[in-house]
């Protein structure tokens, strides 16, 4: 019983200790120099003036409220650091080496960036309700800002839904027009990368988003429809996986 006591203890003393490191770490990996040299760089080109605060610390990036001259924006800022490693698919960090062709944490990042950035530009020609990209500059990524009075709206699993069945209407016909139009997977279709509005949803975070021709895409798209099938079951509205999924435009896989 001592033992355990002690073991215990020490064990909390240990956690205290990683939390301490982990501060740190978001510290240091958000504003190290380059990042703040590539934000002073939007700065001096005009598309950002100042950064208000931050919305959200996330384990791949962080979110920023920043002003423009035409009003606020976000600016998500993707971690340069070998941490970020940890939160990333396999199939991500297999084709981001691809891309660049190099294992430099500081390329994978930039071009995870990237990848998220273009995922919106054809979010956005698909008509798929998403926040339009500004530009995407090393691992900075800024973007209109999705909210209203300044503040952003709340994620849909935050949210109080009234009508599920309305609600999985317009979900369907968003991931369809994202499928079926951007001819795109999303990778991370969640609750928590829904902002909602009590009305309407906007699509974020797009940064493991791969193209319908990918071999994993028709299985991650099973995924978070089954994860809806859920979700919206928990809402009283059932729905079964498969339905939901060829509802999403999955049945272009058939
Ligand atoms: N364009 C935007 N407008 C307003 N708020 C935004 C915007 N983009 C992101 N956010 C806010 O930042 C949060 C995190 O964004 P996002 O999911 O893209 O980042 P993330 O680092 O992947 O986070 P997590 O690891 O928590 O998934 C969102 O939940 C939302 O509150
Ligand atoms: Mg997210």
């Amino acid at each position: 019983m001592e033992e355990l006591e002690v073991f215990r203890s020490r064990r909390e003393r240990e956690e205290e200790r990683r939390k301490e490191r982990s501060h740190h770490d978001v510290r240091d990996e958000v504003f190290d120099r380059r990042t703040l040299l590539a934000i002073s760089r939007l700065v001096s080109r005009d598309l950002l003036q100042q950064v208000d605060f931050s919305i959200s610390t996330g384990k791949v990036a962080n979110v920023f409220r920043v002003t423009s001259a035409e009003g606020p924006r976000a600016l998500k800022v993707y971690r340069v650091g070998n941490a970020v490693f940890r939160s990333m698919p396999p199939y991500l960090l297999h084709d981001l080496r691809e891309e660049v062709g190099s294992n430099s944490f500081g390329r994978l990042v930039f071009a995870w960036a990237r990848r998220e950035f273009m995922a919106l530009k054809k979010c956005r020609e698909a008509d798929v309700p998403v926040p339009e990209p500004i530009e995407w500059y090393r691992n900075l990524l800024l973007m209109s800002f999705v909210g209203k009075d300044g503040l952003p709206f709340p994620t849909l699993i935050k949210s109080e839904v009234k009508n599920p069945e309305k609600l999985c209407r317009e979900l369907c016909t968003i991931v369809r027009k994202m499928t079926r139009g951007a001819e795109l997977v999303h990778g991370d279709l969640s609750p928590y990368n829904l902002l909602y509005d009590g009305r309407h949803l906007t699509l974020i975070d797009m940064g493991e988003s791969l193209p319908v021709s990918h071999p994993q895409a028709a299985a991650l798209l099973r995924r978070d429809a089954a994860n809806f099938a859920h979700y919206f079951g928990r809402l009283g509205l059932t729905i079964g996986p498969d339905e939901l999924f060829a509802k999403m435009g999955g049945d272009r896989f058939a």
